[in-house]
């Protein structure tokens, strides 16, 4: 946990920013995984940690904008509590190591509600992604979950959007210790990846360094030889000579922040000619996004700048045609680049998705483009000093996706699908690191992991 000062300071600027009202940030509870008492591995919703440090259960924090004031909702400890989790600090020792000095039963919350709203004045919360923690504001707020679903409050959203996107040098800190988990876990991932390995072997080998340093993992492993499949969590493959795989993983430091990691791996120790083509082209568009990144350029813009290198490149090996620009303004690299080239990382590996990815990555003027593609970039506004975003361009060779753009004629301007036949089985190439924009530029965070094709290939077996 940091500081007092670093809650205190946090709540007081929310307070600043909102004109008015009562703001309810729930904490999360157990969650339970097949009965009740079997529980998955307990995880603090990011705003309440974000605004009130407490890592534990059954807690919901209340900010009073009018009175100024903070409060943490919550019961006592029991004998019962003692016996089954330990001796532990009592509510109130823990909310004065957050700067909180008022505390309420859960019983009186409703209560206090109520009069809230009686005297007109606005309860906002931010938009809930546990069912529980549906029907929790809905019996608290006398409405259904339907109207609990809809009636967040854009206003606070705004705020919170605005604090979090900034990282405080303590919580740079913090980003540069999970992605140094990350250091680990991708080195260990190159060490053991050899021919006959079965993915689960790596796969478990690594979620486990995030557990021994004292984190965990920071969004399910994806550890694959079919690296075509973006979100591929399943690790059943036996790796085979010549097979490249994508490892996308990553840990959390033992204070929730995140690091979010991608490398591409030659099973056999080198690239083959063909996947070192396609990994110095990733590699070249994730180098020239990041040397692009500084305060006020649009991060859409660099997104199209490393959709051009690709492109630019994809013509070079004769897979693609036409002009760069037009290709790309048409859409027609997204069949090798579907997704976006990042993401903001903080508490979150997707920093405050849950708060809705438009209000976190755009803005009245900066809107989503819809088109195949640009429409998964989940961030496209300006950059600002102290951010942190994640650059993972990639390149993909997905069979049903070729197939389908060929049977439509999608684009036969721009990609020779003769060409594409030799590739049906080439899998995918990703590289992805966390990137802390400066003043003047940008900063790669966190001890440098192998990279380059000699990197990577000097750091396997
Ligand atoms: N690391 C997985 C993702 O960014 O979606
Ligand atoms: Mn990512």
């Amino acid at each position: 946990m940091f500081n007092k000062q670093t809650y205190i300071a946090r709540r007081k600027r929310l307070i600043d920013q909102l004109e008015g009202g009562v703001v309810l940030l729930p904490g999360n509870d157990e969650s339970p995984m097949n009965y009740p008492d079997n529980i998955y591995r307990f995880r603090q919703d990011s705003s309440f940690l974000y605004f009130f440090g407490l890592d534990g259960p059954n807690l919901c924090g209340l900010i009073d904008i009018d009175e100024g004031s903070s409060m943490i909702i919550g019961e006592e400890l029991t004998i019962d509590d003692v016996i089954w989790s330990g001796p532990q600090p009592s509510l109130r020792e823990r909310c004065e190591t957050v700067g909180v000095e008022e505390t309420c039963p859960t019983s009186r919350l409703g209560q206090y509600l109520a009069e809230a709203t009686g005297q007109g004045r606005e309860v906002h919360y931010l938009p809930p992604y546990r069912a529980e923690k549906v029907m929790q504001l809905a019996d608290l707020l006398w409405r259904n979950s339907a109207d609990v679903r809809e009636g967040h409050s854009v206003p606070l959203i705004q705020a919170v959007v605005e604090q979090r996107s900034k990282k405080t040098p303590e919580e740079i800190a913090e980003i540069e210790k999970a992605v140094d988990i990350c250091h680990e876990m991708h080195t260990t991932a190159m060490r053991l990846v050899a021919p006959g390995k079965r993915e689960q072997e790596i796969a478990g080998a690594i979620e486990g360094i995030a557990v021994g340093r004292g984190g965990r993992l920071s969004f399910p492993t994806i550890l694959s030889v079919h690296g075509e499949t973006l979100h591929n969590h399943h690790h059943g493959n036996v790796m085979q000579e010549g097979d490249i795989a994508i490892c996308d993983a990553g840990a959390e430091s033992p204070m929730h922040y995140a690091g979010d990691i991608t490398r591409t791996l030659p099973v056999s120790g080198t690239f083959t000619a063909r996947q070192r083509d396609i990994y110095e082209l990733v590699l070249a568009a994730q180098t020239q996004a990041i040397e692009a990144m500084k305060p006020g350029v649009l991060y859409r813009d660099v997104h199209r700048l490393a959709a051009e290198v690709l492109t630019g490149g994809l013509v070079e090996l004769g897979l693609m045609k036409g002009d760069v620009g037009e290709a790309v303004e048409a859409g027609a690299h997204a069949l090798f680049f579907p997704h976006g080239l990042g993401h903001q990382v903080g508490l979150d590996v997707h920093d405050m998705e849950g708060l809705g990815e438009d209000h976190v990555g755009y803005t009245d003027e900066i809107q989503r483009n819809p088109l195949f593609g640009y429409r998964s970039l989940r961030f496209g506004r300006a950059l600002e000093a102290s951010f942190v975003l994640t650059v993972e361009p990639g390149l993909y060779f997905i069979p049903q996706l070729i197939d389908k753009w060929k049977g439509e004629g999608l684009h036969t301007a721009f990609i020779d699908y003769a060409a594409l036949d030799g590739y049906r089985d080439f899998g995918g190439v990703r590289i992805e690191d966390d990137i802390l924009v400066t003043e003047t530029g940008s900063r790669v965070l966190g001890t440098p992991i192998p990279r380059t094709v000699e990197e990577v290939e000097g750091a396997i077996g």
